[in-house]
């Protein structure tokens, strides 16, 4: 069994108590690891600092705040928005992104530290376990994962006494009214009253989409290979560009998901979610990628997205058909370059207007005005051809039967 191990800790109650759980039902000495991916909105009323501290007096021998949220949103959300990841065609992949980073530096730490096994806190309920654990074996199939969550079997209250007994500091005393998790791609709230699919999230669930503009906006974001770059000119990096759009987009309340998501672990549960900036960022790139990809390269990229998300959602962060993928998505970026305009209002934000210098839009040949460029005459040709074949079947196999016919040779 490990003599070390590092614990994935986020300075709630459980990862608190984890730390003592694991050394008194371990044997071990913990090494706690905080990671910033950006959830510093939701931990406001206090700094890492705190956090860290939290983690040694609950008894961990070794605290480490790693701030990773330039990291969060280079590698992981970035490659999200090239993939228009959606999971179920709704759900960018927020905290899906976020467990393969926390793993990254809790292996890191790991190694640093010579520890045997890495833990989490998430119950077996949940996908978080599953991306924890596979992308620990795909990054260190050496190491030992331990989910104490998993195994202890404490209701709430038990793990507050818990903590009581150990003198482990507590954050906020007031109850707990949703489960959360955050980054810089969003927010995911569970739990409560929204447990019930069909009770309406109450106002109180948002915190980033609450709307305080009245003004209609415009805002233009700027892409390089597929990469916002900019927001109305100003270039910023991926990190800052995030957060800008989640602060403009999400002052009109938009950026909110309300759905029914199917879990890996076979769960349909209720998830509601905001995320201003993900939603936003996604809406103009993809109409970006209508303007500058060819259409079969484009229709392609689309059938692949799916799998994509899926991939990141099961905690496949770390595999081979996720590295295929990406290089087949980075490739496809290469002339993805250009401005979208999204309008804002109260409850809206759509795309009203894309340029590229690279574009494929040729307005020679879209236009029906007077300095139209197409080759008019070509299409007959290429329009008997594209028929041919099916020319061909109705006057030698369907000929007085007529090809809409229904099938069983009844008439309507
Ligand atoms: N259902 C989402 C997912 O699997 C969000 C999970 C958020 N975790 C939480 N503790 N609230 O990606």
């Amino acid at each position: 069994m490990a003599r070390r191990v590092v614990l994935a800790y986020s300075g709630g109650l459980d990862t608190s108590i984890a730390v003592r759980w694991l050394m008194e039902n371990h044997g071990v000495e913990v090494i706690a690891v905080a990671v910033d991916v950006g959830q510093a909105a939701e931990a406001k009323n206090e700094d890492w600092e705190a956090i860290r501290n939290r983690a040694l007096a609950a008894g961990a021998v070794e605290a480490i705040v790693v701030d990773a949220r330039a990291e969060m949103a280079e590698e992981f959300c970035m490659p999200a928005l090239l993939a228009n990841a959606k999971y179920e065609g709704k759900y960018p992949l927020v905290s899906a992104l976020s467990r393969p980073v926390i793993v990254r530096h809790l292996v890191a730490e790991a190694r640093r530290h010579g520890a045997g096994a890495v833990a989490h806190g998430c119950t077996g309920k949940g996908n978080d376990q599953v991306r924890f654990e596979v992308g620990t074996r795909a990054l260190a199939p050496d190491l030992e994962v331990i989910a104490p969550a998993r195994v202890w079997g404490l209701t709430r209250e038990d793990s507050i006494e818990y903590a009581a007994k150990w003198d482990i500091p507590l954050s906020v005393t007031k109850e707990k009214l949703y489960s959360i998790d955050e980054n810089l791609w969003g927010r995911a709230i569970e739990c409560g009253a929204i447990e019930d699919p069909w009770n309406q999230p109450p106002a109180d669930v948002y915190t980033m989409t609450r709307p305080t503009a009245t003004e209609p906006a415009e805002v233009v974001i700027g892409f390089e290979s597929g990469i916002p770059v900019s927001v109305d000119g100003q270039s910023l990096s991926p990190e800052l560009l995030i957060a800008e759009v989640n602060r403009v987009v999400g002052s009109y309340g938009w950026g909110r998901l309300d759905m029914v998501e199917s879990r890996r672990v076979g769960i349909k549960s209720r998830e509601t979610y905001e995320c201003p900036a993900a939603l936003a960022l996604l809406l103009a790139h993809a109409d970006l990628e209508d303007l500058t990809l060819e259409r079969d390269l484009l229709h392609e990229k689309a059938r692949l997205e799916p799998r994509w998300a899926e991939l990141v959602y099961d905690g496949l962060w770390f595999s081979p058909l996720k590295q295929a993928l990406d290089a087949f998505i980075v490739e496809s970026q290469r002339h993805v370059t250009g401005e979208v305009r999204l309008h804002l209002e109260p409850g809206q934000c759509y795309v009203v207007g894309r340029r590229s210098p690279i574009g494929l839009y040729d307005h020679g040949l879209a236009t029906y005005d007077a300095t139209d460029t197409f080759r008019h005459q070509d299409a007959e040709g290429f329009v008997r051809l594209w028929g041919l074949g099916v020319a061909t079947w109705a006057a030698r196999q369907e000929a007085g039967r007529g090809a809409d016919s229904p099938p069983d040779g009844r008439t309507r």
